[in-house]
């Protein structure tokens, strides 16, 4: 019962991933560049305009909004946009509310999530070893996100690892960190890196590392079984570890397309819905929404996903990584 947006391929859009800031404390190469320059304040959306562009989704039907960036917990004032939305948490409207984090500045919010109604949040990390943190991420802060993961756990909230597979740069993490989600029982994602953001191929497509060749060396150590019926709403399919019995995802773009279950849309901090990552078709919520109301916007999405695109166009065959897409991570949020 109740509105649910349906896509012309017959698919229910129940998840909004809701970009707060394209503003981020890290650089992470395959992501940033040093000299990104971000949108002017005064083009992004108000904390006000967000609430009232995710509202405007549950109203219509999605059931997880998940807040992303850049960093989201570096927009000022965050903490009142999670007050703000979980009342639709409280209302049941929404079945979960949560963020895709970097964790160095989760331990002064975790409290605060924790209170609005964050039960499971995603944290990006990509290796245990600080200098290899450093090298990757241009700063020197693993010991904070270790903190930040320890304080969002000591508040109740369950994190889920989210590592960016790279070749050469952080195979020697895969063990590491699988015993160290083992340990901590935590759940970890791999996650295959995509062509997205105008950058020189060394940054990203040199890179690329299947994550057929990441399982099979994780084959090489643990019986590794398929979890099918574990979903989780988003594109990762998940194993388990016998040994261990932990959950490990695979998020695989490139080499196994998940689009045809696909269930989300993104809106980015300028106010502008992306239908699909790797796709351009976009609609201009904001501007909907400031000439025509709350009607207008709700009438703006109902056309926009009608014009929701099939799949993106990341490819990965003969060795050759396809289908670049010039806008970066950080606008969309991932
Ligand atoms: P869970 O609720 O934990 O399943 O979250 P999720 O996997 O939906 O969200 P998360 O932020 O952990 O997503 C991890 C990464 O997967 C994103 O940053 C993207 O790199 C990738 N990803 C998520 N959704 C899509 C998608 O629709 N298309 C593509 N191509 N990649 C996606
Ligand atoms: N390919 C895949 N994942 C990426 N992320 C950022 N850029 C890329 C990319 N080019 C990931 C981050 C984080 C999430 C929000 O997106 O590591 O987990
Ligand atoms: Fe959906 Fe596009 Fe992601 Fe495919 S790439 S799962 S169509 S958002």
């Amino acid at each position: 019962a109740g509105p649910v947006l349906r896509d012309p391929f017959g698919r229910e859009i129940r998840y909004l991933r809701l970009s707060v800031t394209d503003r981020c404390d890290l650089r992470c190469s395959y992501c940033l560049l040093p000299d990104v320059r971000f949108v002017p304040r005064a083009e992004l959306l108000s904390l006000e305009e967000l609430d009232i562009l995710a509202s405007g989704f549950v109203e219509l039907g999605v059931r997880k909004l998940r807040i992303t960036g850049g960093e989201p917990l570096v927009r000022r004032g965050i903490e009142g946009l999670f007050g703000a939305l979980s009342r639709h948490v409280v209302s049941g409207a929404l079945q979960e509310l949560t963020l895709t984090t970097n964790a160095t500045q989760l331990a002064r919010h975790a409290a605060m999530l924790a209170d609005n109604g964050v039960r499971r949040i995603n944290v990006s990390l990509d290796t245990l070893d600080p200098a290899r943190f450093a090298a990757i991420t241009g700063a020197d802060v693993l010991p904070a996100v270790l903190a930040g993961i320890a304080a969002a756990r000591a508040a109740g909230i369950a994190v889920k690892l989210n590592v960016v597979a790279l070749r050469g740069l952080n195979e020697g993490d895969l063990f590491p960190l699988v015993e160290y989600c083992a340990a901590e029982g935590m759940d970890l994602t791999f996650i295959e890196v995509m062509p997205m953001g105008d950058m020189p191929p060394a940054a990203r497509l040199d890179r690329f590392w299947p994550l057929g060749d990441l399982r099979a060396r994780l084959a090489g150590r643990y019986t590794v079984t398929e979890d099918e019926h574990h979903r989780t709403g988003g594109p990762a399919r998940y194993v388990r570890l016998r040994e261990t019995g932990q959950r490990i995802g695979f998020i695989t773009p490139l080499t196994g397309n998940f689009c045809e279950g696909c269930n989300r849309v993104r809106v980015d901090c300028r106010g502008q819905l992306h239908l699909c990552l790797g796709r351009e078709e976009q609609a201009d919520l904001r501007g909907a929404l400031r000439t025509g109301g709350p009607e207008g916007l709700r009438s703006a999405i109902r056309a926009a996903i009608a014009r929701k695109p099939a799949a993106h166009g990341f490819d990965y065959s003969d060795g050759k990584v396809a289908g670049t897409m010039p806008r970066p991570m950080s606008h969309t949020g991932g």
